[in-house]
Parts: structure tokens; sequence; C-alpha cells
């Protein structure tokens, strides 16, 4: 029988993908998530990492996904929710009233089902309880204007996070990560990205490792629970 297996969703890239890999490589079993399929998953297919796809649209696929997944494995050690979409909001209310439909599914219904579906199947070790992790993001405390709709949600998952730290306690312990950046957006412009810098205390694009070293001290530690780390290098404190 294999270990109980941490689920990474949103996996097919970025810093998806390194939690994947870094997990994989520090010998936890692995179930990757990915919607679009990429090279680098396929290789860490190669590797034996678990992959599944699916495109979180609504509870239909979300369910769907979820009858796979208990396919796969019915004993997780942790659930990592990196999956998100990021945009500004659209000006034309339509539009605008679409995307909200879309954010809503992905950082927050989604992160629902999974956690409801996956509570019974979580199992810590003897003196440490299981995990699941909300990436969220600083924007849920400090949003950017134009990006008010993506925030909200974001904002909803890390509200999520203290009920289920209630709720699910004391087998699970809920914990949000909040980066801010950590990896420029291919959209963010030179100007963006030098605007972002300037307002980051410690001066650097941090990558997706601090990322991954937040989510480890989270699943090493057995007695933190409801709480939102920031892994943004001090930008929340300048952020306008
Ligand atoms: N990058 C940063 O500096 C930063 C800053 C603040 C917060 N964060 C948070 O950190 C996490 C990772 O960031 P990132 O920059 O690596 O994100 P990203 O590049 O936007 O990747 C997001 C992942 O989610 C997947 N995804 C998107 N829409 C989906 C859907 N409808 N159903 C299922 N999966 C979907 C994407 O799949 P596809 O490849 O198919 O699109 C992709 O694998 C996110 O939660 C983000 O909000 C990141």
């Amino acid at each position: 029988m294999s270990d109980p297996a941490i689920l990474v969703t949103g996996a097919g890239r970025r810093i998806g993908l390194h939690i994947a890999q870094r997990l994989h490589q520090d010998g936890h079993t692995v179930i990757a998530h990915y919607r679009t399929l990429t090279a680098e998953i396929e290789a860490l297919a190669k590797q034996g990492v678990r992959i599944l796809q699916a495109d979180f649209t609504d509870s239909d696929t979300i369910f769907s996904f979820l009858d796979q997944l208990t396919t796969l494995s019915t004993d997780f050690r942790a659930v990592i929710h990196n999956a998100s979409a990021f945009a500004p909001t659209d000006p034309d209310p339509i539009i605008a009233a679409a995307q909200y439909q879309h954010f809503f599914a992905i950082h927050m219904l989604a992160p629902y089902l999974i956690n409801q579906r996956l509570q019974a199947h979580l199992t810590g070790e003897a003196d440490n309880p299981a995990d699941i992790i909300h990436i969220t993001d600083i924007n849920a405390d400090n949003p950017t204007a134009q990006f008010d709709i993506y925030s909200a949600t974001k904002a909803g998952l890390q509200n999520l996070t203290l009920s289920l730290a209630k709720q699910y306690a004391p087998e699970i312990k809920v914990n949000a990560i909040a980066p801010g950046p950590v990896l420029f957006a291919p959209q963010h412009s030179d100007t963006t990205r030098q605007a972002m810098l300037a307002e980051t205390y410690l001066r650097e694009e941090g990558g997706a490792e601090p990322v991954y070293l937040a989510i480890k001290s989270l699943l090493d530690n057995p007695f933190i629970t409801g709480i939102s780390i920031p892994v943004d290098g001090g930008r929340r404190l300048s952020k306008r």
C-alpha cells in the first residue's frame, strides 16, 4: 500500500508545478491536478506522480473530478489548493459577471467541495494532524482596485480557511499561504514589475521555492491552524 497522497491543484505550470515537483522530490506520494497538459506534467507522470485533468468551471466538473480522484486514492495526507485564474475585472458588466462566476468556481467552490469530499479521507500522523492549505494572495487583505473580483474571491478563500480550521479540528489543520508576488505574470509589463519590486522590502521576485518552504513548514508543524502566512518579501507593508 502506498503512503497517503498529497493533492496539488493547478500543478501544470509555474508555482503549482514547483510544489508538486518538490513534494515528489521530498518523498511524498503526489497526485497532481492540471487543466492544460504540459510537457512538465507529462514528465512528472513519467516519474511516477499520478496526474488528473479537470477544468473547475462549475460543481458538475468538480464533482466529476472528485469521483475520479477517489479512484486514485482514498487516503490523503494533505491538499494544496493552488489552482487559480488571474485577470483584472472587465469594464463590461456582462463579461465581469462571467468572470465573477469563473473566479468563484476556481477560488472558492472547488476548494470547498474538494475539502468537503476529502475530509473523511485526510489522515495525519500520530502526533501531527493532516493539512489543508489554501494558496490565496496578499490582495485578499489589501486589494489592487482593478483586480476587485479576483481579490474578493481570494478573500473568500481566506475566510473559508477560518471556518474550516474550526470545523475540521482536531483531525485537520487548515491554513492559508498568501504570496504577493513571487513570480511575475507574463502580462506584467517591465514598468509594473519595477513598481512591484519598489514596493517589496526584500527587493526580489521571490520565486516558487519560498512558497514551497512555507508549505513544508505547515506540513511539519502540528500546532498551527487557522492562519495566513504572507510570502511576499514584505510587500503587504507598503503596497498601495
Ligand atoms: N505568481 C505570483 O506571484 C502570485 C502572487 C499572488 C498569489 N499567487 C497565487 O499562487 C498560486 C499560483 O500562482 P501562479 O502564478 O503559478 O498561477 P498561474 O500561473 O496562473 O497558474 C494557475 C494554475 O491554475 C490552473 N487553472 C486555471 N484555471 C483553472 C480552472 N478553471 N480549472 C482548473 N485549473 C485551473 C492553471 O491551469 P492552465 O495552465 O490550464 O491555465 C494553472 O496550472 C495561485 O493560487 C495564485 O493566485 C501567485
